[in-house]
């Protein structure tokens, strides 16, 4: 069997856990194979809101595995807390939660090595979250980092004090004023690596293949977007790992030939949180109504989302990284009752039209060329059917299949598990 890949293709955001969540019954195993507790993958259902930052979007199904792959970064933590949450809801996660020894730990300095990282860069910061993630790839490429594999070693805690050390000596060279108190970090952290302990831990790669020759059927989920790839991404203003579809292959272990199905999210307008550039930004009343209506606020850290037109220059180039083979559009019902609706179909670069993403995409460099749609007044919010859906909402989307030449399969109308309309 084939592994699927579904992610996002903007600056993430893009309902990634909704959409997992709807297909989850689809597939036995759901896998996370980048990113770590940046993210925030809501899902909705029953009534219920559910915030997941590692724990892949599969939890919620009871016959279904979820593998936390190697290229992901756990924060013992952080996981602890949504495990914590699982068990208030009465989810039986120890049998469908395993982990890859390969995946790499966030110790608590470098959370603070990324606190310091940012101050040191004021105006410049990236905009992190704050989670640890670059300082803990940083790690995992300079090869120093701490593994799953190892907390199950007699001499792990050496292995982590020289490293603990090491990053108290590079928060002072930052020579910025952070306050911790590591101790009391320490015995949080610790406490929680116990209880990572009484997890499953797996050599994922050779459990995936497994699972693929014995027919499982296996979704891979990615976190964040295309346009934060560590890569293609709009540099430095990313994060730190490949979000693209590169991403599966070694956040999993598995070969390019057993990709099938690519599945790429995006929305109908385009949300960024965090500094760098975003050449559709609004800082008008349209971008406030999408912000309002869409609830454009992070689901980690709470921030304001930044909001605009929808860029189909960005989205080509997205779906041209990844290879999608179908798009998923979200968040359609959010543009309910504008008069009129743009699209960004090509850039002015220096004075020249251009619809390819160039290396410089600051505003001094690129103005988006737009093409304008008539909007409609409809509620999408009840509707479950392709049949339902306005002129206006129909034209939108026939012209972005045309433009991206990629069907899109599913249209969803609201957070909710239900509120989803499938086009085929
Ligand atoms: P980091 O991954 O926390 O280092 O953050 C780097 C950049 O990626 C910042 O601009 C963050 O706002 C952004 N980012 C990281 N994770 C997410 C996510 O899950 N959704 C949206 N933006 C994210």
């Amino acid at each position: 069997m084939a592994v699927d890949l579904l992610l996002g293709l903007q600056w993430g955001d893009e309902g990634k856990g909704k959409i997992v969540d709807v297909l989850t019954s689809k597939y036995n195993i759901i896998a996370r194979f980048q990113g770590g507790p940046n993210a925030g993958h809501t899902l909705v259902f029953n009534g219920k809101k559910h915030v997941l930052h590692t724990i892949p979007s599969g939890i919620f199904h009871e016959d279904t595995v979820n593998v936390v792959g190697n290229g992901v970064v756990i924060d013992p933590v952080i996981f602890k807390k949504e495990l914590d949450k699982l068990a208030e809801q009465g989810v039986d996660y120890k049998k469908a939660l395993l982990i890859s020894r390969k995946a790499h730990i966030i110790l608590p300095t470098h959370r603070l090595l990324d606190a310091a990282s940012e101050a040191s860069k004021g105006k410049a910061k990236i905009g992190s979250t704050l989670k640890g993630i670059g300082p803990t790839y940083m790690d995992k490429t300079g090869r120093n980092g701490i593994r799953v594999g190892d907390i199950e070693l007699a001499d792990w805690k050496d292995k982590y004090r020289s490293l603990a050390d090491k990053h108290e000596d590079m928060i002072k060279f930052y020579n910025v004023d952070i306050q911790y108190n590591l101790k009391e970090l320490e015995t949080e952290f610790f406490e929680a690596i116990a209880t990572l302990k009484t997890l499953t831990f797996i050599d994922s790669e050779e459990y995936l293949h497994q699972s693929m020759k014995s027919g499982q059927t296996i979704l891979a989920e990615g976190a964040q977007g295309s346009l934060l790839d560590i890569d293609f991404g709009t540099y430095p203003f990313v994060t730190s790992s490949n979000t693209t579809a590169a991403g599966a292959c070694t956040g999993l272990g598995i070969a390019p030939t057993q990709i099938g199905e690519v599945f790429g999210i995006f929305k109908a307008y385009t949300t960024r949180v965090g500094s760098g550039p975003f050449p559709t930004e609004l800082f008008d009343a349209d971008g406030e109504t999408m912000a309002k209506v869409g609830h454009e606020f992070g689901a980690t850290t709470g921030r304001p989302r930044r909001c605009g037109w929808l860029d189909l220059v960005a989205l080509r180039y997205a779906c041209q990284i990844n290879g999608v083979t179908q798009l998923i559009m979200m968040k359609g019902d959010v543009l309910s009752g504008f008069k009129t609706l743009k699209v960004c179909t090509a850039y002015n670069y220096k004075g020249e039209e251009i619809t390819h993403l160039p290396f410089n995409i600051e505003e001094e460099n690129v103005t988006p060329i737009y093409t304008e749609f008539k909007g409609w007044n409809e509620d999408l919010t009840e509707m479950t059917e392709a049949s339902q859906m306005p002129k206006a909402l129909n034209d939108y989307i026939d012209f972005l299949e045309k433009e991206l030449e990629i069907p899109i399969t599913i249209v969803s109308v609201g957070p909710d598990r239900k509120q989803t309309i499938v086009r085929q």
